[in-house]
């Protein structure tokens, strides 16, 4: 199978590079202007979204070597293994299962023996209850107030997803209940979430898949001291603390009872988590009316993951288009630009799914690749990135393909606003498609010393991605489709995309040097001269 041979020995890879150096010969506006049709065919419909690439620096007969590479790597197959629970998660021994999350009660996904479905909906119901109670003020804190104010602590997928959920769909929150976010171990995280509240209306949501991360435990006991100091004694926490982990034993360590936690699996990435119980926030913002519309929009996406023919399947063509820029054109980066307030933190919420599931440089089989792996995912909210570094998108040297996300309706029409955001994320996209060469500058009459000042090369690839507006069910759908593209990546560069060793290093390090950094001895340290030094500064000015 896949492996055998591989990747770049495969004459599926070979196709590829050879037509990589013909349609390097041609120009998007060839490509255009040879195939009246590409703005309407090439484009692939899933769950309510409508992603066009037709802007991307490809023909038919890219998707279909592209698609013969897939297949190749057994696509197909990884996808049903990923969907029936197998261990795809090689080196950690486990299945990956975030599509159970969403899977429907009645439906059957079956892990050692056991049907993990009502186990998920167990959870959620009890999410559901005590996000009720919350919302409609009759869970009580110590003093008997009802709770005003809701902080989650938690970092990486603990923190990144539940984040960006809540600002993604602000517009469906309660207005009446203040949520913040606490993830940095940085101090400075923790005292300006909390300046302005009072702890006996105040929820901490301790949230950790492990429940050893160490940034989420010295926060979460910066919060049980913020409590005691006024609230009194620990028994006073009881209703101002729950956890949501794996760990049950160091959740109870910590002192927060069983009746208090949220459970999850060991089959969840953190990554991939934030419609379990690490989206706790999220339901307490929106009601579990719309966290269920939300896991929908998910299910929709994995259904059509799972069923569509690979050719007309959204994360599929999204992924192998990444894979062509990456592998064949020389992208080192994705530029991810929602014209979308409400999705101003999305591209950082990529940014981890993206690169620590593809970050890597061996294959499942332990073989250093020789190509190209995860690109880097980056970006920012259109209009205002395109008044920071879009400069670079247009006329810089680095090939860097966009992904445009807009939606046709917005919460907040305000006049002509919407219109001018929207025909801001068409412009963008043609004017990196298309260019303007110094014909046309001088055309417009621009003095000759500025023409190459003035000119626009054009032939920069990007996607668009439109929905009808950003409700729960779309944030679901939206995220499911670049988990999977995510996956799909994976499955074609044959590495472990579930996995993060790469995390533990810089980890080992810390705690070997956070122990020698809260010395007040002098005692040798053991570093290279640079650290070492930095060390001694640090501890000399503090
Ligand atoms: O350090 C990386 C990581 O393990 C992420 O994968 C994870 O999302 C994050 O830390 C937080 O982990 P936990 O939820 O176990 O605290």
């Amino acid at each position: 199978m896949s492996a055998t041979i591989p990747l770049t020995q495969k004459t599926e890879w070979h196709d590829l590079q050879h037509h990589a150096v013909q349609i390097g010969q041609h120009h998007l506006r060839e490509l255009f202007a040879h195939d009246p049709e590409r703005g309407e065919r090439l484009q692939v419909s899933a769950a309510g979204l409508y992603l066009d690439y037709s802007k991307q620096r490809v023909t038919d007969e890219t998707l279909d070597l592209l698609l013969k590479l897939a297949e190749a790597c057994g696509l197909q197959e990884r996808i049903e293994a990923m969907f029936r629970g197998e261990l795809i998660n090689t080196t950690e021994g486990r299945p990956v299962l975030h599509t159970a999350l969403r899977a429907p009660k009645g439906e059957s996904i079956w892990v050692a023996g056991r049907d993990i479905v009502p186990e998920v909906h167990a959870v959620l119901d009890r999410m559901t209850e005590f996000s009720n109670k919350v919302r409609s003020g009759t869970w009580l804190g110590y003093t008997g107030k009802p709770i005003r104010n809701i902080i989650n602590i938690g970092i990486g997928g603990s923190d990144l997803g539940p984040e960006m959920a809540f600002e993604a769909l602000r517009h469906y929150s309660r207005r009446d209940l203040v949520f913040r976010f606490v993830s940095n171990v940085d101090g400075t995280d923790f005292v300006e979430a909390v300046r302005d509240l009072e702890p006996d209306e105040t929820l901490f949501i301790i949230c950790s898949k492990t429940f050893t991360t160490e940034e989420t435990l010295v926060d979460a006991m910066a919060a049980r001291d913020w409590c005691v100091k006024q609230l009194g004694a620990g028994q006073a926490l009881a209703n101002h603390f729950v956890a949501v982990s794996s760990n049950q034993v160091a959740v109870e360590r910590f002192g927060i009872t069983i009746d208090h936690m949220f459970g999850m699996w060991d089959w969840v990435g953190g990554r991939y988590s934030m419609d379990s119980a690490i989206g706790l926030s999220t339901m307490l913002a929106i009601g579990s009316e719309n966290f269920h519309a939300m896991l929908a929009g998910f299910h929709a996406m994995d259904s059509h993951f799972r069923h569509a023919p690979l050719a007309k399947n959204a994360p599929v063509v999204l992924g192998l288009l990444q894979i062509w820029n990456t592998n064949f054109l020389g992208a080192q980066t994705l530029a991810i630009i929602p014209y979308e307030q409400y999705l101003s933190l999305f591209p950082a919420y990529l940014q981890q799914l993206a690169m620590e599931s593809n970050g890597k440089h061996f294959t499942v089989d332990g073989n250093a690749v020789d190509y190209a792996t995860s690109p880097i995912y980056w970006g920012a909210a259109g209009t205002n990135s395109q008044h920071s570094f879009f400069q670079l998108l247009h006329q810089g040297t680095l090939l860097t393909p966009c992904d445009f996300i807009g939606f046709c309706q917005s919460f907040n029409r305000l006049g002509v606003q919407h219109d001018l955001l929207m025909a801001n994320l068409f412009a963008q996209s043609e004017a990196l498609a298309f260019g303007r060469n110094a014909q046309e500058v001088r055309d417009q009459g621009i003095a000759e010393n500025l023409v190459p000042h003035r000119t626009f090369d054009g032939n920069r690839p990007s996607n668009t991605i439109l929905a009808q507006c950003l409700n729960p069910h779309a944030l679901g759908a939206l995220v499911a489709l670049y988990e999977h593209s995510v996956f799909v990546q994976g499955v074609i560069w044959h590495i472990d995309s579930f996995d993060q060793w790469g995390v533990e290093l810089g980890k080992a390090l810390a705690r070997k040097t956070s122990a020698e950094v809260a010395s007040s001895s002098d005692a040798v340290l053991t570093h290279d001269s640079s650290t070492n030094a930095l060390i001694r500064r640090y501890k000399g000015c503090r």
